[in-house]
């Protein structure tokens, strides 16, 4: 149970951040994430929205998941947008592997872009896939394992791997051997994306992103870094295996993405005003 206190303070804080009028639907606890999550429903403008969300170290409110209630298929964060170009960086498109469910934001967009190809999603606290389940349209199964445990244990193979590992204290810890198995993990041709948020500072960031950049040059690999222009939030990195699949050819791909898949507003927007890069873009 939540003390009373502390779950008035939370209410406050939730409705401080998005706005009076938002509706709080749920505050609960969770096993593993290590703060209580919310999922509240509020306006900006004519739009919709009900975001996960969680607290974090301090009392900030943290983001997890967003939806649009009119258009629940639609990426509402700009990193996942750019993390669904992954599926356009892999040869073919017909395994996912989604490590992290928070909101089944990029499962529902899957469902609706990209029909052919099998989502696994993989979560390790059992609370966040059922909200997901109750709040968010989510229908398919998840497996409930830490992320570590299954990409060390799975004899599975995949075309595309989304990392999006987050918890109240921020990213879950991966190292050489995490990032070691995730590129196993990946069919001939296929690509890796892992999110990064608040990049520019959160000093556990770097070292993390260090580790997987070792992993994947180590393999003859060159990974692609790419954030919004000033923005310095969210850093996408990806670790495309198929040649011909660099920097370069990012706008390419973003086109080809928008012609055979047709994502919302035409992909306007996904790599404008962004840095491309094949280093991680802050010193
Ligand atoms: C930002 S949310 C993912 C949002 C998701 N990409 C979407 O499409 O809505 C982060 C998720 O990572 C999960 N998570 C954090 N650490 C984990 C770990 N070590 N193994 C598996 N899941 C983890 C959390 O429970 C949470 O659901």
């Amino acid at each position: 149970m939540l003390s009373e206190f502390g779950e008035e303070r939370q209410r406050r804080l939730v409705l401080d951040y998005f706005g009076g009028d938002a509706r709080l639907r749920l505050l609960r606890r969770t096993p593993t994430f290590g703060s209580p999550v919310f999922v509240v429903d509020f306006d900006r403008g004519a739009r919709h929205y009900r975001t996960l969300g969680s607290f974090g170290s301090s009392i900030q409110v943290t983001e997890q998941s967003s939806m649009d209630l009119l258009y629940p298929a639609r990426l509402v964060f700009h990193y996942e947008r750019l993390m669904s170009l992954a599926f356009a960086m892999s040869r073919q498109a017909v395994t996912a592997l989604l490590l992290g469910v928070g909101g089944a934001a990029m499962w529902r967009f899957m469902r609706a872009y990209l029909p052919d190809c099998a989502p696994t999603l993989v979560d390790a606290d059992e609370v966040i896939p059922a909200i997901a389940r109750r709040w968010f349209y989510l229908t398919d199964p998840v497996i409930l394992e830490p992320a570590q445990q299954y990409v060390a244990t799975t004899p599975r193979r995949f075309d595309v791997v989304l990392v999006d590992l987050y918890n109240s204290a921020g990213p879950a810890e991966s190292d050489v051997r995490f990032w070691g198995r995730c590129l196993d993990l990946l069919n001939p041709g296929g690509c890796l994306a892992n999110n990064w948020a608040d990049f520019s500072v959160n000093p556990a960031v770097r070292p993390m992103a260090d580790a997987l950049d070792r992993v994947a040059q180590a393999r003859g690999l060159a990974p692609i870094y790419v954030t919004k222009r000033g923005f310095r939030d969210n850093l996408v990195q990806y670790v495309p295996t198929a040649p011909g699949v660099v920097a370069e050819a990012m706008a390419d791909i973003h086109e080809r993405f928008i012609r055979e898949r047709r994502p919302p507003d035409r992909g306007r927007g996904i790599l404008e005003n962004c840095i491309i890069a094949t280093r991680f873009p802050i010193e």
